[in-house]
């Protein structure tokens, strides 16, 4: 299971990559704009420096909702650096444009799915990873993780070379079951990835080997 980290923080994704376990990075407008990135030349230098940092995949997502835009920023983004893969919403003119980046061996993260039946299409128009949002289906009373497990069977079941990428995980709980239900990735804040770290079982056994060997040995 690949580790995606959901930031465009510099520092997190950095201590993301000490840790050693980063296989890449997703972004979307929102998380730019937490960063305060604002105009085209920013984005692209805040993309660039992402890629740099990271030995993996870093969606890039497109701001333009017609065909014609898509296809321009896509094309853009992706001649930035070969870690980008272009971030396309779940729209008719999305999967349009998604069917073009594939015929150009452009990689693509089609992002926004909330039901099977977009991640199928997505899959059909050749998107290298579809991303369902487990936590905001949740938020809204549905299963986020029943989602997850759909489209798992439904890609498993034709051979689908589509990666299910489980976004929107909020939590420890969210991203281990990801990984039982068989999800390719996950994308999550850096919390949740450090989170993994935590049992007390572990701090009480290792509080007692330390203070052991210093009775012992002083
Ligand atoms: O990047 C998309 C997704 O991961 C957003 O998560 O927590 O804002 O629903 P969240």
């Amino acid at each position: 299971m690949k580790f995606f980290l959901d930031t465009a923080n510099l520092k997190e994704i950095q201590e993301a990559v000490e840790l050693g376990v980063l296989d890449g990075v997703t972004t979307n407008p929102s998380l730019m704009a937490k960063e305060g990135i604002r105009g085209l030349d920013n984005i692209m230098a805040h993309y660039q420096q992402i890629c740099e940092l990271v030995d993996g995949d870093v969606s890039a997502e497109v701001i333009g909702t017609s065909y014609e835009e898509i296809v321009r920023e896509g094309e853009a983004l992706a001649e930035l650096h070969p870690n980008i893969v272009v971030k396309v919403p779940m729209i008719r003119e999305g999967v349009k444009a998604i069917r073009h980046f594939a015929d150009k061996g452009i990689k693509t993260n089609c992002t926004l799915i909330f039901s099977a039946g977009q991640a199928l299409l997505a899959a059909k128009a050749g998107a290298t990873y579809v991303s369902p949002f487990v936590g905001r289906l949740d938020d809204i009373g549905h299963d986020g993780l029943q989602l997850i497990q759909q489209i798992v069977d439904i890609f498993s079941n034709y051979g689908y070379p589509t990666q299910v990428l489980a976004a929107s995980v909020r939590h420890v709980p969210h991203l281990i079951q990801c990984a039982e239900l068989g999800a390719d990735v996950v994308t999550c804040p850096l919390n949740v990835i450090t989170g993994l770290l935590n049992h007390p079982l572990t701090d009480k056994g290792l509080a007692a080997f330390l203070a052991d060997h210093k009775r012992v040995n002083g």
